[in-house]
Order: structure tokens, then C-alpha cells, then sequence
């Protein structure tokens, strides 16, 4: 399905990029590569001769080492930029950073940065196809594919399944990217949490419920994901405490007999274990977090192979 669509020399700044049936086609393509990281030897030669860009000014583990081990399995080249000893570090822009690697030869730029926009500034600056591997709150794409293929790949649609988000709304880019490809995909989104940190607008935005009751939202969820308490944010006042978040919406055996039984349960990580979900959850027979981690590699093969026209 994947080869009936043109994704070639194409960005990736959010989904709202991409029409339903062109994600179904990036699922597809992800399956295929899902398939070759079972393989024993995992190396495909399709990028041989292409150099993948990591421009990473903001701190990751997931998406920077899988967009790095997808491009290496791909056997694309690696140029790794480490901002820390850059010469970023010594006052030069991202403009100039830019022009100097695209000096070098790369073919595709994957950034992470705080500021909401940059992934639009190194495509502008480089003509280069460009993906967002986060930027500031707004948005996080590739994790949002790889949560829908990992709900896909266990119940075959998001047609009708009702999916309920938790936590730290108002600061997760995850939740934002993941309400635009959900809701394409016909799910029934709700997302939960303190008042305090929920943003406004948006079911108008977005088209989901908000819900501010956990029980209330997790009534018959057949997929519950946790979100991030952004613990660097609790000085700004909007939670009481850590102790009184969790009494109220930790993801925990007790609260989840409030959702389906045998409901899927997602984090994309970095987890604050007994905050947000206690470890008999996060480690339950239920859980997709590590699957998760797994399927980022073959989501991001998939999006490297259709972006630079590999062919099997
Ligand atoms: N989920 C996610 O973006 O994790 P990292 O910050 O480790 O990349």
C-alpha cells in the first residue's frame, strides 16, 4: 500500500501534513520494516550513499538512538551533531549551522529543539526534507506514528476504540501530534487531567472530550496512555504536589479496573515511575512501553526509506 503514495523529498513537521490514507501508508511500510528487525541480519541496502543529518538541541534517548540505528539498518551514513560541543555552543546560529552541514553533503535533517518552528527554519535553510523529532511543546510526529502503529499493529484499527490520554497535557507535543493522527484514524479521544494543566480549545481544536475525573475518563478505554509529569515545570505552581498528583491520577492497578479489561497501556517515555504509573503497570502483562520503543526503529526506517526513495 505504501508504494501508492509519493513521500519522496517530503517533511515531516506534524500529521496534520498527511492525509488518513497516507498514514495507514507510512503503518504499512513500518509493518514491512517491523518484519526486517526480526530478521537475524536486520541490514537492508536501500540508503547506501545517503547521509542522515541528527541535529539534536534538545535532550532525547528513544528518538535520537532509533532514528540512528533506522537510518544505520537502512545503511544510511550518520552525521550525529552533538549541540553540547558545537559550535553552537559558541554563540553560532542554527542558519549557519545549517548552511555548514548542508556543505557537507546531508541528504535529511532530523531536529530536536525547544523552539516550536525549528524543523520549518532547517528545511527553509537546507531544501532539504527535514523531520520533527520534537519541537518546544508543539509537536512530535514520528512518536505519535509509532504509538498509533503500535495500537494498529495489536487491534488491526483505531476505528472506534476509544483511547484516553493522561497526565500533563498542557507541556506534551506527544499528546497534540497524537490527537491529529488518532482522530484521523477514527478514534475517540479523551484526555485527562488537573485543570491546571490543560490547555483551552482544545476539543475545539482537536475534536476530543476533555475529562478532568479519571474514573470518569477511563470508562471503558481500550487504550490508556500516561503522559510525563514534566517534573522541571513543578516550580511554576500548577500542581500542589507530586503526592496529591498521583493520589489522583496515577495509572495504577486500582484505577485502571476503570478502563476495559485487558486494555492496552502506553507511555512514550521517559516514564517518572510512581508518579504518573506505578511499575505494576508499567510493567504488566498489558503494557506496550517497551513495544513501543521497539516499533520507533521500524516506524523510523519506514519514514527514512519513503522520504529518501529507498526500494526493496
Ligand atoms: N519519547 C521521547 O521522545 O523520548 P526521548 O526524549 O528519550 O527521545
Amino acid at each position: 500500500m505504501y508504494n501508492e503514495f509519493n513521500f519522496l523529498g517530503r517533511n515531516l513537521f506534524d500529521l496534520d501534513d498527511y492525509s488518513k490514507d497516507e498514514i495507514l501508508a507510512i503503518l504499512s511500510a513500518s509493518k514491512v520494516m517491523q518484519e526486517v528487525n526480526k530478521r537475524s541480519y536486520k541490514k537492508l541496502p536501500t540508503l547506501r550513499g545517503k547521509t542522515v543529518c541528527t541535529l539534536f538541541i534538545e535532550n532525547s534517548t528513544r528518538t535520537r538512538m532509533s532514528f540512528e540505528l533506522a537510518a544505520e539498518r537502512l545503511s544510511a551514513d550518520v552525521v550525529s551533531f552533538q549541540a553540547g560541543t558545537s559550535a553552537l555552543s559558541k554563540g553560532e546560529s542554527l542558519q549557519d549551522t545549517v548552511y555548514t552541514l548542508n556543505a557537507m553533503g546531508i541528504d535529511l535533517y532530523i531536529i530536536r529543539h525547544s523552539c516550536p518552528g525549528s524543523p520549518q527554519l532547517v528545511h527553509k535553510y537546507s531544501q532539504k526534507p527535514t523531520l520533527n523529532a520534537g519541537d518546544g511543546r508543539h509537536a512530535h510526529p514520528t512518536q505519535a506514528l509509532l504509538d498509533i502503529f503500535s495500537i494498529w499493529d495489536q487491534l488491526n484499527s483505531l476505528e472506534g476504540l476509544k483511547i484516553t490520554i493522561v497526565g500533563d497535557i498542557l507541556h506534551s507535543r506527544v499528546v497534540r501530534s497524537n490527537l491529529i493522527g488518532m482522530k484521523k484514524l477514527g478514534a475517540e479521544v479523551i484526555v485527562c487531567g488537573p485543570k491546571t494543566l490543560m490547555p483551552g480549545y482544545l476539543e475545539e481544536l482537536y475534536g476530543c472530550k476533555v475529562e478532568y475525573d479519571l474514573k470518569t475518563a477511563l470508562k471503558d478505554a481500550d487504550v490508556v496512555m500516561g503522559l510525563r509529569m514534566q517534573l522541571e515545570r513543578q516550580s511554576d505552581g500548577l500542581f500542589p504536589s507530586l503526592e496529591e498528583y498521583t493520589k489522583l491520577y496515577a495509572l495504577s492497578k486500582d484505577t485502571l479496573k476503570w478502563a476495559r479489561k485487558g486494555a492496552l497501556i502506553m507511555h512514550p517515555g521517559p516514564m517518572n515511575r510512581g508518579i504518573e504509573i506505578l511499575p505494576e503497570i508499567a510493567d504488566s502483562k498489558q503494557s506496550l512501553i517497551i513495544k513501543q520503543v521497539t516499533n520507533g526503529v521500524a516506524v523510523r526506517m519506514a519514514l527514512l526509506f519513503l522520504m529518501l526513495g529507498g526500494k526493496l
